[in-house]
């Protein structure tokens, strides 16, 4: 499973704050035993956010791209908006399910305005900007995320995961 990290944060991109959430993500992706082939921090620009999704589906074909950030309210959160525009089948059953399983932490999960969804053979999930918050969604999807990149992958071993629960 190769996965790229994109944190998408202004004050991270000017340097004027260190990315504590990209690196959180990665330490937990790599205590899963997967790779993190690319990290990248942008500001909240939709068209920067695009390019590098785009880049890291199109041409670098990663499994998986987990970003982390600008899902909230505030005017400049426009990650689902930049995300949403260039998925070609959107996956709201893993947004719907972090959110749901987030409720019980915090009622803040309601302000997650996060999407996920499919471009080619990758799959692109937002999560929430705080390390706190990326890590806690990041673990409610994990369990399913091998049997999704399988099924993008038409892995024939995919077949076998209809079975377990
Ligand atoms: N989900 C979990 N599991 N834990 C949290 O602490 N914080 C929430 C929410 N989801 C939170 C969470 C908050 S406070 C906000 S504003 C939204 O995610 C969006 O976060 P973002 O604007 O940093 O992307």
């Amino acid at each position: 499973m190769q996965v790229a990290i994109l944190t998408i944060s202004d004050r991270a991109a000017r340097g004027q704050r260190e990315d504590v959430s990209g690196p959180a993500l990665r330490e937990r992706i790599q205590a899963q035993g997967w790779e993190v082939t690319a990290q990248a921090i942008v500001p909240d620009e939709i068209p920067a956010i695009q390019e590098t999704l785009v880049h890291w589906a199109d041409v670098r074909d990663y499994d998986l791209i987990l970003t982390t950030g600008g899902t909230g309210f505030a005017p400049r959160d426009v990650t689902p908006e930049a995300t949403l525009a260039v998925v070609e089948r959107p996956a709201p059953g893993l947004a719907e399910a972090m959110r749901a399983a987030s409720l019980n932490i915090t009622p803040h999960a309601m302000l997650s305005r996060a999407a996920a969804g499919i471009r080619g053979r990758t799959l692109i999930i937002n999560l929430p900007g705080s390390p706190k918050a990326a890590v806690e969604n990041l673990q409610v999807v994990l369990p399913v995320l091998p049997h999704a990149v399988q099924l993008l992958r038409e892995d024939p071993q995919a077949e076998a995961g209809h079975t377990k629960r």
